[in-house]
């Protein structure tokens, strides 16, 4: 007899993007910010005393909530802080949906929402994305209208990995439609042009999931939080661990939110480089997927998407090439620095020249 839940077993856990050791590989494949956090985060680390690790931290980050109140205008008791958004979202699996229920997303998408479905063992609702991955809001309210068995949808905007944002008004159409609750995960929306924080005080089903992994250029440090209506943040407050998030973290992270300009000026900085990215690519005949992310989408001109994740990697260059039939043409490239990318630009050029 086994001694791990059948569900456990048979799962395949999420596979993180690659972490190497040598710092002279170029990494773009894991959506980190290429620039350094705010310097009032170095100075909270450089200030802290190891002393104060004797107590425990604040359970419910008070003093970070309210700066995230504040930065969203929202009220303290509609946000709730997770160690990584990753947390809020597992949280979500666990607090909206029943055992027998499932959860939905559009597909291809960020994969982690498979493993949590898989984790709990409940149903997954997997609609397609159109063709070009921009999204079939009226027909997957109909088809989720259908089943009521779905009180949960992860909604990734911009999406994951393909870059594309979903304009808010189309995104408020679903979530009005839909009568379970809608986690609209924000990882990437401080590179875009508009976000949806404020739909989860127009509408009670909606949560906002945001991290500072991306563009607080802090992933090392896990905070990620939700912004939704009361009855569903009580309800990630009741089921979190008693103490998810460490006290270092809590206090860096709200130096991080006080000094959002810098965080700004990062985002903006990825975002030249993106469209320049954009461009070049788009000349060397790559199809690329208009991005509001942080990353791009884009299908290799001359030779397949594996081919040239390999011959990238055997030039220390890092992307993600993730297989499968709606993924398998395409890389996901992370925008680094103008070096980075002008590095990556030089060694696809001899690429698609050669091939
Ligand atoms: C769409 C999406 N949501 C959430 C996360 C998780 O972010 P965190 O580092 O806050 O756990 C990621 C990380 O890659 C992501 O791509």
């Amino acid at each position: 007899m086994s001694l791990i839940r059948k569900s456990v077993e048979a799962l395949e856990g999420y596979t993180p993007g690659e972490q190497p050791d040598d710092p002279a590989i170029i990494k773009l494949n894991t959506n980190e910010n290429p620039y350094p956090s705010s310097p009032k985060v170095a100075q909270v680390m450089r200030d802290m005393d190891a002393a104060q690790l004797s107590r425990y931290p604040d359970p419910v980050c008070r003093d970070l909530r309210k700066g995230l109140a504040e930065l969203h205008g929202c009220s303290v008791d509609q946000v709730f802080v997770g160690n990584g958004s990753d947390e809020v979202l597992a949280l979500c699996t666990r607090a909206f949906v029943e055992n027998d229920g499932s959860a939905g997303y559009f597909d291809p998408t960020y994969s982690l929402y498979t493993v949590l479905a898989k984790i709990r063992a409940v149903g997954e609702h997997v609609i397609a994305l159109n063709d070009d991955f921009s999204w079939p809001i009226d027909e997957a309210s109909v088809e989720l209208d259908k089943d009521a068995s779905c009180t949960l949808f992860f909604f990734t905007n911009p999406n994951a990995p393909t870059g594309r944002l979903c304009p808010r008004a189309e995104v408020k159409r679903f979530c009005e439609a839909f009568k379970g609750v809608v986690v609209v995960d924000e990882a990437y929306v401080d590179f875009a042009d508009e976000c949806c924080d404020q739909l989860v005080v127009e509408l009670d089903n909606v949560i906002v999931a945001r991290t500072l992994s991306k563009a607080y250029s802090l992933a090392g440090l896990r905070i990620g939080y939700a912004l939704g209506s009361l009855p569903l943040i009580e309800a990630l407050y009741k089921i979190k661990d008693s103490y998810n998030v460490d006290g270092i973290a809590q206090a860096m992270a709200l130096a991080a939110v006080e000094d959002v300009g810098t965080m700004r000026a990062n985002a903006a900085r990825v975002v030249a480089t993106r469209e320049r990215l954009v461009e070049r690519l788009a000349a060397l005949g790559f199809g690329v997927c208009p991005s509001q992310a942080n990353f791009l989408w884009v299908e290799p001109p001359g030779m397949g998407a594996k081919e040239m994740f390999d011959a990238l990697r055997a030039n220390r260059i890092l992307v993600r090439y993730f297989p499968g039939e709606r993924t398998g043409r395409f890389l996901r490239i992370t925008v680094g620095t103008d070096a980075d990318v002008d590095r990556l630009l030089d060694v696809v050029t001899t690429l698609c020249r050669d091939g």
